[in-house]
């Protein structure tokens, strides 16, 4: 069978086609998530292929039958995995030959080169010397959070495990890490696939040696997991005895390309990796990329493979990362720290105890102590100091301004602070919440302080009590409780997939989390990145505890689902649980997946969506304990994420709202007993909640609780929508993004072509196709056509701004409405599984490609002409056959005026030549 049916009477191609020059109001780089004309290719099952009379290996055998073809194409690497994946990422010379080469015996499959971009670097604090100032108080609280303290105090850490991190490489030479490389050592093996200068767009340099000191993100994600006990910060790793291989996949800046990630993936799956752990990722929404895949069939080997969910939050609802939606592997949610490290100030001539503390992680860099300075005597003035400050004001280098916050940007009120000489600001909040905060240029320091500390200090000023401050450079770190720690961070990716896959699976602390970096330092960090390396030094402990067995791999993600901790959307009793298309089944309770002694088969029932809603699920209970056990089933709800803005095309934006109203479930038996070993089946019938607003595609989850006298409940996670995905809206047609009316060409002059235009297709003057997608399509085609095409559309034409256009609805069940029976005048290009996009214009904010050359997808020339260009986008769960399932849009004429070529000159010999 193919895996990706679609392609198979379908050009996938990017000749002629290239991402460099976009229009510049919207330039930002490359647009599209592939790297154009590269693929790779997996092979069928290598026994099934392999000849016994030759010694041809398969790969070989299926060049050959790709050459006999007249296909041109280069090997640029190949992967040789029996079992998990065999094949090869090729360049190929024309990439209309995809369809040819999904055609060639041997061929099981070809995908798009996907870019994956690389985790952000960020600046440090050094820090070697235990009596070093800046150690917080507590530095445990996310193995209190967990469980993982009792499972340290048991003993278990790891012992025997091989973690594989697939990251920017780490700084072994980091005490906490051991400080070495190689066997016997914490980082014992792994590989560095790129070298520091690999961007994603030039050829990687690889060596041996995976050491980061440029990025140093890995080198946090392995303190997470492996951090030394015994270190100035007191921090430990989930599983400190666990061993470490290294495989750096990112130079220090720019992306990756998923080919890159296969072959580090292989690697160490055959290098004896227990569990492998990819903190990266992009929005995408889809299950197929090729790392994707393989992950998935890595976790189905028995490896526990471990993935970012992705910090896209505020971007809402549809919008899972990949390689996280890998289908077995394990997609890692970010809970906040109930704890963040913070430093304080020491106050003179007054009372304060205990101390004001202000949002660093180390203290602020400010040496003696300052009489303060209060910009205003009015704790309401919401403009504070956001006006040049009063020629009344002193010399301020030798204060700590107190400024309060609100209405202008910090950068503003600290420019005017500067202005009057002030170098130290504390800045108290207006209730917008405590944070740390961008100081921009400012030159000098400032941080930020709660409300209550800045009424306080204003008011012991009105009263004229002689209050300085001092930065106290050691001994002033706190363990500050975090009003949102136990929630689900802001900036974690909301699922489902766009194929209703069941992403992210669970959460782990990944909000405000100390490690270690380069250069023996420690910072705190955010992010899904955070989050999923503690999953895989949790995975670390699992299989410490039950072995290293396959069968406890291919388990462990139901295991950890099953016990995980329900968590609240807010603060009140009266918020829902959170949706679980954000939490996933709940925060890992590592403690309780290892000693569970009720076992579900399965951690996730997915009801899908209304059109092919599953209403009847059914899993299996095991009692695995010593005692019989007295079962209570029940049905806890969790919020409805409405996932759309009503009555619109928009997804909802993060934090998505929830409704209470949720599904119901009848299970059946709702109560049984089993004696030690003995199991029993469930079943449940869901029904959808009703009464919600359909416009905003509510998608309902919660939980079905299996609960025994004196033991922590266990539970199955449930999500299902209200709505049908192929009814869903791909194509923009709104301004609300972009102040042009989209989809669009975009002609030399970087302005919507309205009127039929002629190209030259020299080096300025070539159309750029433009659209948005307000949601994922499992194909975009785009096609040259005939001008006078009749074609049923429902995308409406681009047309003069302020003019009204018009809308042409699908007629299903007309005449003419398969795909086959649109006339092209030939392919241009192809894009299988596009994400959608978001907000952002310097980021995924639209897709664009700019058609630099007058050719097909083959290659071949486009005779002058004029025509027009069609772009259609599958709807999901269509079937691509049918053009009724394709959004539709025309574009308006395209001349193709490609002026005949000079004859060749003959070359002159260049001057001063030798
Ligand atoms: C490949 O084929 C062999 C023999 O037919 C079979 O045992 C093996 O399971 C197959 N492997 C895969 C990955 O399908
Ligand atoms: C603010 O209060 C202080 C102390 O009472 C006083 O010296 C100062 O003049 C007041 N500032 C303004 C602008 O009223
Ligand atoms: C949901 O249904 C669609 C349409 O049948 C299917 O393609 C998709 O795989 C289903 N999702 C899951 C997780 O089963
Ligand atoms: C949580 O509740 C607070 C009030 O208690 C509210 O201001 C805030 O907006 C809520 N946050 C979310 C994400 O719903
Ligand atoms: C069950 O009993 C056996 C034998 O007494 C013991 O080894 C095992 O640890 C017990 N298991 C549990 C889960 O209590
Ligand atoms: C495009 O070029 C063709 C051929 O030269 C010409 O007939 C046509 O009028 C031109 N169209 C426009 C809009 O300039
Ligand atoms: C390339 O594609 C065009 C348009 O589909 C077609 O007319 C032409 O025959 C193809 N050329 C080759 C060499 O396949």
């Amino acid at each position: 069978m193919k895996s990706l049916i679609q392609w198979t009477a379908l050009a996938i191609s990017f000749a002629g086609v290239s991402f460099a020059a976009l229009p510049t109001r919207y330039e930002a780089g490359d647009k599209l998530p592939f790297v154009p004309n590269r693929f790779i290719i997996e092979i069928d099952n290598v026994s099934r292929l392999s000849n016994r009379r030759s010694l041809v290996r398969p790969l070989d055998a299926v060049y050959s039958a790709l050459r006999e073809r007249g296909i041109g194409l280069q090997i640029d690497k190949e992967f040789n995995s029996d079992g998990i994946f065999t094949g090869a990422a090729v360049t190929l010379n024309n990439a209309n030959d995809v369809t040819a080469i999904e055609s060639t015996q041997g061929i099981k499959s070809i995908r798009p080169i996907l870019k994956v971009q690389a985790p952000k670097p960020y600046s440090y604090k050094k820090v070697t010397d235990k009596s070093d100032p800046a150690v917080p108080a507590d530095s445990f609280s996310t193995h209190v959070m967990t469980g993982v303290d009792k499972l340290h105090a048991q003993g278990l850490t790891g012992k025997g495990v091989k973690v594989g991190i697939l990251d920017t490489g780490i700084d072994y030479t980091h005490p906490t890490l051991g400080g070495k490389f190689g066997p016997g050592n914490k980082v014992v093996g792994g590989y560095d696939f790129v070298g520091d200068d690999y961007n994603g767009k030039n050829d990687p340099v690889p060596d041996d040696d995976p050491l980061d000191q440029c990025n140093g993100h890995g080198t946090h994600v392995a303190g997470i997991i492996g951090a030394n006990p015994d270190n100035p910060f007191d921090i430990v790793g989930v599983a400190p005895s666990a061993s470490i291989a290294s495989y750096r996949i990112f130079g220090c800046n720019g992306f990756v390309t998923d080919d890159v990630i296969v072959e580090a993936l292989l690697r160490g799956a055959k290098e004896g990796s227990d569990i492998l752990t990819l903190s990266l990722g992009g929005a995408d929404g889809w299950t197929s990329g090729t790392a994707s895949v393989v992950a998935s069939r890595i976790a189905a080997s028995g490896k526990i493979v471990t993935i970012a969910a992705g910090n896209d939050g505020s971007d809402g609802a549809w919008y899972s990362s990949s390689p996280g939606n890998s289908i077995n592997a394990i997609s890692v949610a970010s809970v906040e720290n109930t704890v963040v490290p913070l430093q304080k100030v020491v106050t003179g001539g007054v009372e304060k105890d205990p101390g004001i503390v202000y949002y660093s992680t180390f203290p602020l860099p400010i040496e003696g102590t300052f009489p303060i300075y209060v910009t205003s005597n009015d704790t309401t003035n919401m403009v504070d100091a956001c006006d040049p400050l009063p020629d009344t004001t002193p010399d301020l280098s030798k204060f700590v301004t107190i400024i309060r916050r609100g209405t202008c940007p910090f950068v503003q009120k600290l420019e005017n602070l500067e202005a009057k000489g002030g170098k130290y600001a504390l800045i108290y909040d207006n209730g917008n919440g405590f944070n740390s905060i961008d100081i921009g240029r400012f030159s000098g320091n400032a941080a930020l302080i709660q409300a209550e500390d800045g009424l306080f200090l204003v008011n012991q000023w009105k009263a004229g009590a002689p209050v300085t401050i001092t930065f106290p450079q050691s001994g002033g770190s706190v363990g500050y409780p975090t009003p949102r720690g136990g929630l689900v961070s802001a900036f974690s990716s909301y699922g489902p997939s766009n194929d209703f896959y069941f992403k992210p699976a669970v959460s782990a602390p990944g909000g405000g989390i100390l490690s270690t970096i380069p250069e023996g330092g420690y910072a705190v960090l955010s992010g899904t990145s955070m989050a999923t390396p503690f999953v895989a030094g949790s995975a670390a402990l699992l299989f410490e505890a039950k072995g290293k067995k396959p069968e406890v791999g291919r388990t462990a993600r139901t295991l950890f689902e099953s016990t995980a901790k329900y968590i609240p959307s807010n603060l009140t009793d009266a918020d829902p649980l959170q949706t679980v298309t954000v939490q996933g089944a709940g925060l890992i309770n590592v403690y309780d997946a290892l000693h569970a002694t009720t076992i579900l088969s399965k951690g996730e029932l997915i009801l899908n969506d209304t059109v092919n809603f599953k209403p009847v699920q059914t899993f299996k209970v095991t009692n695995t304990g010593n005692a019989t056990k007295d079962y209570k089933l029940s049905h806890i709800l969790a919020g409805t994420a409405l996932t759309f803005r009503p009555n619109s095309h928009f997804t909802a934006k993060g934090p998505v709202p929830l409704a209470k109203v949720g599904a119901q479930a009848a299970i059946s038996p709702e109560k049984f007993t089993l004696k030690p070993g003995q199991s029993r089946d469930v079943t449940v019938r869901f029904t959808a909640p009703t009464g919600l607003d359909a416009t905003t595609f509510p998608v309902f989850s919660g939980f079905i609780q299996v609960a025994a006298p004196s033991e922590n409940p266990v539970h199955v996670s449930y999500v299902g929508g209200v709505g049908s995905l192929k009814a869903v809206t791909i194509i923009d047609t709104t301004d609300e993004v972009i102040p042009d009316k989209i989809p669009a060409i975009f002609n030399a002059d970087a302005e919507v072509q309205t009127e039929p235009t002629n190209y030259t297709f020299g080096p300025l003057d070539y159309p750029t196709v433009f659209w948005r997608q307000v949601f994922g399509s499992p194909i975009v085609r785009v096609d040259l056509v005939d001008k006078d095409i009749k074609v049923q559309t429902n995308v409406p034409r681009a047309l003069p701004r302020g003019l009204p256009y018009f809308t042409f609805p699908f007629k299903h069940g007309k005449g003419d409405g398969t795909f086959a029976q649109v006339k092209i005048v030939g392919p241009i290009t192809e894009f299988p599984f596009l994400t959608r996009n978001d907000d952002d214009l310097s980021g995924n904010g639209f897709h664009s490609f700019d058609v630099e050359e007058a050719v097909f997808a083959n290659g071949t020339v486009i005779p002058n002409g004029s025509y027009r260009i069609l772009l259609r986008a599958l709807k999901v769960t269509g079937d691509w056959k049918k053009e009724e399932e394709y959004e539709v849009w025309l574009s308006p004429i395209v001349g193709v005026q490609v002026p005949e070529k000079p004859a060749p000159e003959t070359p002159e010999t260049p001057a001063g030549s030798a």
